[in-house]
């Protein structure tokens, strides 16, 4: 699987910068993309250190022009990560439809924009595929983030979609659902009093919340080999928060 390359979006912390490390150390040759064009930067230059083959670029998801620039500087693609996502936390008779445009933009636009342009790259791949990153709010509504909430199920509509459009090329579309993972996304959740720590670890049967590690596993899976048969899934990474039916008291 050596000479294989993939693009990472939001790849300048997080998720994706953890994506972007185990992707190159399967042996990919890794783009990170990322709005934050110094942190990106900074990323790849501490992964290319430890002899990684990463480069950051910078690149913002809601414009065109920037994402065409980003894919027009590969000369192949074999897996692009759609992982940038944004969350804005206000009460839904309050949204702004500024702030709801920005949520659909980012989030659900980005993911189509890139996909969208990556398809030439990718039809030229003989192993070729995308990852989505969905979310517990692709499957929970989630009070509060009605913008993200409503782009994270989309995503699962889109990634069906081009999956099932797609597939006669043979390029597969998955989509990862982390959980709760340590991420500064969280963190500012259990901030804003939005996330309660001891509640969400008792709603999860693993009891604990998931690495990035955990969610990098999975998309290295699903653009891997062993998943050459596998498309249009949503591959839930959550220690089974979205599947648990007990509401008994919690246990001390
Ligand atoms: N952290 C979690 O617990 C969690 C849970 C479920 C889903 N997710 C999803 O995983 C993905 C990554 O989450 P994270 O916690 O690592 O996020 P993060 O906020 O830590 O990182 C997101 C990155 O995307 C970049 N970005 C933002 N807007 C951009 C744009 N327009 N163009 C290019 N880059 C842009 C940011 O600069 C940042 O580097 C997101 O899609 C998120 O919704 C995260």
């Amino acid at each position: 699987m050596t000479g294989r390359s993939a693009l990472v979006t939001g790849a300048g912390q997080g998720l994706g910068l953890a994506i972007s490390a185990r992707l190159a150390r399967d042996g990919f040759r890794v783009t990170m993309g990322d709005v934050v064009a110094e942190r990106v930067v900074a990323a790849a230059t501490e992964l290319a250190a430890q002899g990684l083959d990463v480069r950051g670029c910078a690149m913002d998801v809601t414009d065109d022009e920037s994402v065409a620039a980003a894919f027009a500087d590969l000369d192949s693609l074999d897996v692009l990560v759609n992982n940038v996502g944004i969350l804005s936390r206000t009460p839904a008779a309050e949204f702004t439809s500024a702030v709801w445009d920005r949520e659909m933009a980012v989030n659900l636009g980005g993911t189509m924009r890139c996909s969208r342009t990556a398809h030439p790259l990718l039809l030229r791949s003989s192993a070729p595929s995308i990852v989505n990153l969905a979310s517990v709010g692709s499957t929970f509504g989630l009070p509060g983030r009605v913008g993200y909430s409503t782009a994270k199920s989309g995503i699962l509509g889109l990634t069906r979609t081009l999956a099932a459009e797609w597939g006669r090329s043979g390029i597969r579309v998955n989509a990862v659902a982390p959980g709760y993972v340590e991420t500064p996304m969280m963190v500012s959740g259990f901030a804003s009093g939005a996330l309660d720590r001891d509640v969400l670890l008792s709603r999860t049967p693993l009891t604990r919340f998931g690495t990035v590690d955990d969610i990098a596993g999975a998309v290295a899976f699903l653009a891997s080999a062993d998943a050459a048969f596998i498309t249009g899934i949503v591959l839930k990474v959550d220690g089974g928060i979205t599947i648990d039916g007990s509401f008994a008291a919690p246990r001390h």
